[in-house]
């Protein structure tokens, strides 16, 4: 959801989602699934999106409940989940809301903010505002996991990114309609760490038609020692920081992800 407008931005992202091979592909999925197996209790998965990671994680025995702030999101995830086994159907819950303030009336041994929606919470009230939410919904000992991008120092000031380039290759829809991504950085704020990113989705009908769809939306990124801060503020004691979803430590590669573990303290 558009902090600003209200609009659902990711209503274009949710036609290609799941068709997008960095996406399906990404290699996250079991690392969230594992641990949600090793940590007691239901789990609460914020930014749920299409159900990428939830569905799994129901399929492996976990109850989960998953919250977005999207409809096409959500619409997405419940259309696959329909074709589910009853047993997966019955485990999940799936709820309409925002992360930076939220109440779904339960308790949680696990929260997960699987691929980065943490980065669409812009300020930090909001953010401590999200923990603070996150924190309420854990029973003691609780865990939050979740990633986002690692900073990449140079990308960040890289004139490059601003053009529009390549994203992806050339996919095609099972509708038969071939998709073109590309990718540019519209704006960057340097000292707010913000940027503002567009997609843009070339779509070949198989009549020839042509259609353009650009998606706007704004990231903020955070550095490893601010996103410890931001935890313990918010009474999580952090027990571990991963560069990737093999569990090798943060700083064993550069840039890496920004992979937190953290336990309600
Ligand atoms: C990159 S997708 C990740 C989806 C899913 N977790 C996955 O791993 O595929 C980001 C998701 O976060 C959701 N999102 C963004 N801001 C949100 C907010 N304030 N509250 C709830 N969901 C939000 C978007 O609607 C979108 O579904």
């Amino acid at each position: 959801m558009n902090q600003a407008t209200g609009n659902d931005d990711y209503a274009v992202m949710a036609i290609f989602y799941d068709h997008l091979a960095p996406y399906r592909d990404r290699r996250d999925v079991a690392f969230f699934v594992e641990i949600a197996q090793h940590t007691p209790g239901p789990v609460l998965e914020l930014g749920c999106g299409t159900g990428r990671v939830l569905i799994p994680t129901a399929r492996a025995g976990k109850e989960i409940v998953g919250l977005d702030a999207s409809e096409a999101m959500l619409a997405v995830c419940r259309e696959k989940l329909s074709s589910e086994p009853d047993d997966v159907q019955v485990r999940v819950h799936l709820v309409s809301g925002d992360m930076r303030r939220f109440e779904v009336g339960r308790a949680f041994g696990l929260a997960t903010i699987p691929f980065r929606p943490f980065q669409h919470v812009m300020t930090v009230d909001d953010q401590l505002s999200c923990l603070a939410s996150i924190h309420r919904h854990l029973i003691d000992g609780g865990r939050l996991v979740f990633d986002v991008y690692n900073p990449y120092l140079s990308r960040l000031i890289d004139d490059r990114y601003l053009v529009e380039s390549d994203d992806i290759p050339e996919f095609t829809m099972p509708d038969g309609r071939r998709v073109t991504r590309r990718h540019r950085t519209v704006s960057r704020d340097l000292f707010n760490q913000v940027n503002e990113e567009e997609l843009i989705y070339y779509v070949t009908h198989p009549d020839g038609r042509e259609e353009r769809f650009a998606y706007r939306f704004q990231m903020r990124y955070l550095f490893r020692f601010e996103l410890e801060h931001l935890l313990v503020r918010s009474g999580f004691q952090v027990e571990a920081i991963y560069a990737d979803y093999d569990k090798s430590p943060y700083g064993s590669k550069y840039p890496g992800e920004l992979i937190c573990v953290a336990r309600k303290g």
